[in-house]
Formats: structure tokens, sequence, C-alpha cells
């Protein structure tokens, strides 16, 4: 059932991406707009705007730094929600407290992964030749495995009954892996920009 979930948002990414990437984006030396184009690329494209729209001046209309900045926004995301689940863990017993382990170790996954995205991305726009492909491959395989894992705290919960936990974590987790697949259509939309 993961998988089949994961497949969806990978593929989603995908279509997304290559809808839009056909045509570097343009925007008439407008940073916010070219953030706008960039966000059409991915499936929440509003919550991509809103989330970016304020770093225009640090991305300039550079496809790389767009994508690095959805990752570095993503891994702050994943960050915080791993501080909520610690706190959630102070309170809870049973099903519960053991979904919240496991949570936490996934969370401390993804955001490991989101890091070794943002590494790959790092210095991109200076690489040349095959080294381009070749670390733009790493960033989508290492911000899908964030995407997997995030999938898993989610699974952890499947057999504990409904709760204000239970409910609190799944939307949150929800909200983290719109921000994650946004990331991963950034990146993907880099192999057709470069
Ligand atoms: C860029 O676009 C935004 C909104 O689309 C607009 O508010 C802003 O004035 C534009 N900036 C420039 C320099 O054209
Ligand atoms: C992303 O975060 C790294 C590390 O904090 C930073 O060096 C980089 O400038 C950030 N990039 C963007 C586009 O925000």
């Amino acid at each position: 059932m993961a998988l089949k979930k994961l497949a969806f948002f990978l593929l989603s990414a995908v279509v997304f991406s290559t809808a839009v990437a056909a045509t570097r984006p343009g925007s008439g030396g407008n940073s916010t707009e070219f953030i706008r184009t960039c966000c059409g690329a991915t499936r929440y494209p509003r919550l991509c705007f809103n989330s970016m729209a304020g770093y225009a001046n640090a991305v300039q209309e550079d496809p790389v730094q767009v994508a690095q900045l959805a990752t570095n926004l993503t891994l702050a995301r994943i960050g915080s929600l791993a501080g909520r689940v610690k706190q959630l863990r102070r309170g809870a017993s049973g099903r519960v407290a053991a979904a919240l382990v496991d949570c936490t170790e996934a969370l401390g996954d993804a955001a490991d992964e989101a890091r070794r995205t943002a590494a790959e991305l790092t210095g991109l726009e200076a690489a040349t030749g095959p080294e381009v492909a070749w670390r733009v491959s790493n960033a989508q395989t290492w911000m899908s495995a964030a995407l997997t894992n995030e999938d898993t705290c989610t699974d952890g919960f499947d057999g504990v009954s409904s709760g204000p936990v239970k409910a609190e974590v799944c939307r949150r987790i929800r909200r983290v892996m719109q921000f994650t697949s946004n990331a991963l259509a950034l990146v993907n939309n880099l192999v057709n920009s470069r």
C-alpha cells in the first residue's frame, strides 16, 4: 500500500515536471514570476509559491537554487515535525507510543536524505558534463527516499485507533509530504532545464 502511494507521488511529480520543463521557465527578469512558473511544475503549486515567494531575491532565476530552496524548506518542515513528534511521545503509551518511536526514526532518515539532496544540488551550477546528470539523478533518488520514509511514519499508525495524536501526526505528515513532493518535482525539472 505504501508503495502504491509512493508510485502515485513519483508519477505525478514526473508527469507534472515534464509538462512544464519542455520550455525552460522564462519570466522576463522577474524572480517572483520565475518562482511562480517553476511552481507550475509541482503538484501543489500554491503551497510551492507561497512558501518560496519570500525568497525570490535569494534564488534569482536559477532553477538549481529554486530546487535547493524547496529542499531546504522541506528539511526545515521535517525537522519541526520531528520536534513535535518527540513532544507527543512524552504523554503517549502503548501502540501510539510505539508508532511515534517508529515515526521519529523514519523522520530522522527522511531528514538525512533531504540533507543529501541539498548536498547534491550545492554548486551544481558550476558542474559540467556527465557530473550534472549524475548529481541530479542522486538528488532525485534521495528525495524519493525521503518521501518513502515520511509515508512510513503514517503507515505506522495504521493499526492505531483514531485519536488526537494520530490525527495530528497524519495531518502534519501530509503537509510535509506535499513539501517533499514539490521539492522532488523541482529537482526532476532540472533534468530538462540543464
Ligand atoms: C514581479 O512580479 C510581481 C508579481 O507578479 C510584481 O508584484 C512585481 O512588481 C514584479 N517586479 C518587477 C521588478 O517587475
Ligand atoms: C540552503 O541551505 C544551505 C545550508 O544552510 C545554504 O547554504 C543554501 O544557501 C540554502 N540555499 C537556498 C537556495 O536557500
